[in-house]
């Protein structure tokens, strides 16, 4: 079942320009449910105009706090995100899905790791649960955090990140890059690129020495570190990322058409959630098993309809599915037969699918 669970703000803030951070109030009861691991987020449901929206925010607190807090950064024409920084207030409901999502690795007490993070804008969101949670738990690990921004005044948690420079002294080094003002050092200015990404993988990161980088930011910036890090002889397995939004390359469309051409019309779905069954017949208005099923009647959980959050996660018990974007699930995870229903185009007459996974 799509659980969403009415939560109080307990405190909303503005930091920095354009962004919010609301806490929340997490009942005695909820709290086993909603316990996390640092870089997971949350879902957020609210009734907008009529309209369903439901949008995806990394909590910003680590799991040490005892707090539920995310960063809401305002985007032109972004409903719910408009919503938080100009309506919404101190003890309103929001409706809130448990905390979620993979973007972590575990946590080892005795580890000497240094780790790298690299963030745009409101991509800093999970790093800062992820450092500080690191950080904490591990006295002998070590953070270089690389984070652009457009100008000074758009620094999300500009002074917790000075906090932590004097929190973790010696262990914590931040290096801001932006992107509309100028810094004295040249290469502090503008995104980050390939030139840029070859300085520091040779002068600011000891690849060798990297036990994992964490990125968080948009597609392109995303991709473009990861490769520049594998290139650089970091394994892919040391490289995690989050994306916030994808929209889709030419190539993207050319593989997704392919996906399209074989799917199957009419196929027999059999949901399991909540361990009851639901059946539907996909409809061929829509293209995947999520979008089939919620217009057939069933309530399932779901989010960015994106590939990317990975919300709408399930397995595939019986028959075959295509994803056509995957930016979500690792590749151990797919080889076990987990998909994003908002991606699955039914390729089989039959497809059971497991959502109690
Ligand atoms: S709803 Fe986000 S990946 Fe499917």
């Amino acid at each position: 079942m799509a659980e969403f669970h009415d939560i109080k703000v307990s405190d909303i803030y503005k930091e920095a320009k354009d962004c919010v951070v609301i806490s929340f109030d997490v009942p005695e009861k909820l709290k086993e449910k909603f316990k996390f691991v640092q870089g997971q987020h949350l879902t957020l449901r609210k009734i907008i105009n009529g309209e369903d929206v439901r949008r995806n925010y990394s909590l910003c607190s680590s799991p040490l706090d005892n707090e539920w807090k995310v960063a809401v950064k305002t985007i032109r024409e972004g409903v719910f995100s408009n919503f938080a920084y100009n309506e919404l207030k101190k003890g309103d409901t929001l409706q809130v899905m448990a905390p979620h999502g993979e973007f972590f690795v575990d946590v080892d007490v005795a580890a000497s790791n240094n780790y790298i993070a690299f963030a745009a804008g409101s991509g800093i969101t999970p790093l800062m649960s992820i450092m500080k949670t690191h950080l904490r738990q591990e006295p002998n690990s070590t953070f270089k955090l690389f984070y652009l921004n457009r100008t000074v005044k758009s620094i999300i948690f500009k002074e917790e990140i000075e906090q932590l420079k004097n929190e973790f002294f010696g262990r914590f080094q931040v290096f801001h890059f932006l992107t509309k003002e100028h810094r004295d050092i040249p290469f502090l200015n503008g995104r980050f690129d390939k030139e840029k990404m070859q300085v520091l993988t040779k002068t600011f990161i000891d690849i060798e020495d990297t036990a994992h980088a964490f990125i968080c930011g948009p597609q392109d910036m995303i991709f473009l570190i990861r490769d520049e890090l594998q290139a650089a002889g970091l394994p892919k397995a040391k490289i995690h990322y989050e994306l916030f939004f994808t929209g889709s390359s030419e190539e993207e469309n050319k593989r997704i058409a392919e996906v399209l051409e074989q799917r199957i019309d009419g196929t027999k779905v059999t949901i399991i959630d909540g361990g009851k069954e639901f059946h539907f017949i996909m409809d061929d208005d829509f293209d995947n098993i999520l979008d089939g099923a919620l217009a057939a009647g069933a309530d399932l959980p779901f989010a960015c309809k994106g590939g990317v959050c990975s919300t709408c996660k399930c397995q595939i018990k019986e028959g075959s599915v295509k994803m056509k974007k995957n930016y979500a699930l690792e590749d151990k995870e797919v080889a076990q037969n987990f998909v994003l229903s908002c991606q699955a185009v039914p390729t089989s007459e039959n497809v059971v699918v497991d959502f109690d996974v």
